[in-house]
């Protein structure tokens, strides 16, 4: 698939990642502590994210390596950040988390594999075949050096923060406390912040739109999530910090 056919399914999958905010504003993902049986069957959580997200990286190195397009230097240096980040989030974040008893929906589940095997694929066969081929001199480029050190900043503070979150039950707890330390003293939510940063980041080094529709989708699913979370956290405990913003601190 290639020039506008392609272009129009990208615009229309951030035309979906619009309407979807808008659902999820009024709509609360029902996963970790919003967790359902209404949504119908469900599987251990643990096993619902490592199914889920591997689908991302499949299906970008998929379409990437099945592209006709030359695996130039920067062309790597994207899969790797990709690729990269999904080690991380379909392998070690989910063994790292504890064996709880805590469960997904699988409808849940479906709709991330949906949502993962589109954005892998979008990315993937874009990268792997690009219209104009990113050369070495992109290293040069400002994109490129704003965006990458977007990435790495955004996906510092999603790590720092994914794992102070881990930190805060001993084994056994299924319970909630209150976050403290680093970016938690401004915000609720410092790991979708990173998360988003991260994902901004990939769409300036790479310059491109399938990249700004993962951003968007990222934005449209992690805002509504910090603003419910926010509101969590405040009515759950009297003494939350009342300085605390949901996502961008001392803006929203
Ligand atoms: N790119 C995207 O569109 C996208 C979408 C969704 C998620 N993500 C990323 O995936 C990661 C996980 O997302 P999530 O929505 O599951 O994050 P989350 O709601 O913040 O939960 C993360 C983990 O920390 C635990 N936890 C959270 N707050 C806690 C507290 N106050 N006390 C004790 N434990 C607490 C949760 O336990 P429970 O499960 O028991 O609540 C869960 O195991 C994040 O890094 C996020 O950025 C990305």
């Amino acid at each position: 698939m290639t020039g506008p056919s392609f272009d129009a399914l990208v615009y229309a999958w951030i035309g979906i990642a619009l309407l979807s905010f808008v659902a999820l504003l009024r709509v609360r993902a029902p996963y970790g502590r919003y967790t359902t049986e209404t949504w119908g069957p469900t599987v251990p959580h643990r096993r619902g994210w490592l199914l889920m997200e591997v689908v991302s990286p499949a299906a970008f190195l998929w379409f990437f390596l099945g592209g006709a397009g030359p695996k130039t230097g920067p062309a790597w240096v994207f899969a790797a950040l990709w690729t990269a980040h999904y080690v991380n989030r379909a392998v070690i974040y989910p063994l790292r988390l504890p064996r709880s008893t805590r469960r997904m929906p699988v409808a849940i589940m479906l709709l991330a594999v949906v949502f993962n095997a589109m954005n892998g694929f979008l990315n993937g066969h874009y990268l792997g075949d690009p219209p104009v081929v990113y050369d070495v001199g992109w290293f040069r480029d400002p994109r490129f050096l704003l965006g990458a050190a977007l990435f790495v900043i955004g996906a510092g503070i999603n790590l720092w923060s994914d794992r102070a979150l881990r930190a805060l039950r001993r084994p056994g707890e299924t319970g909630y406390r209150v976050p403290e330390g680093g970016l938690f003293r401004w915000v609720s939510c410092p790991n979708y912040l990173g998360e988003i940063i991260e994902w901004v980041g990939f769409a300036i080094l790479t310059w491109s739109t399938p990249a700004l529709s993962f951003a968007l989708w990222t934005a449209a699913n992690l805002i509504p999530r910090a603003l419910s979370h926010h509101r969590w956290y405040r009515s759950e405990f009297d003494d939350y910090p009342q300085e605390r913003t949901a996502l961008v601190p001392f803006l929203l």
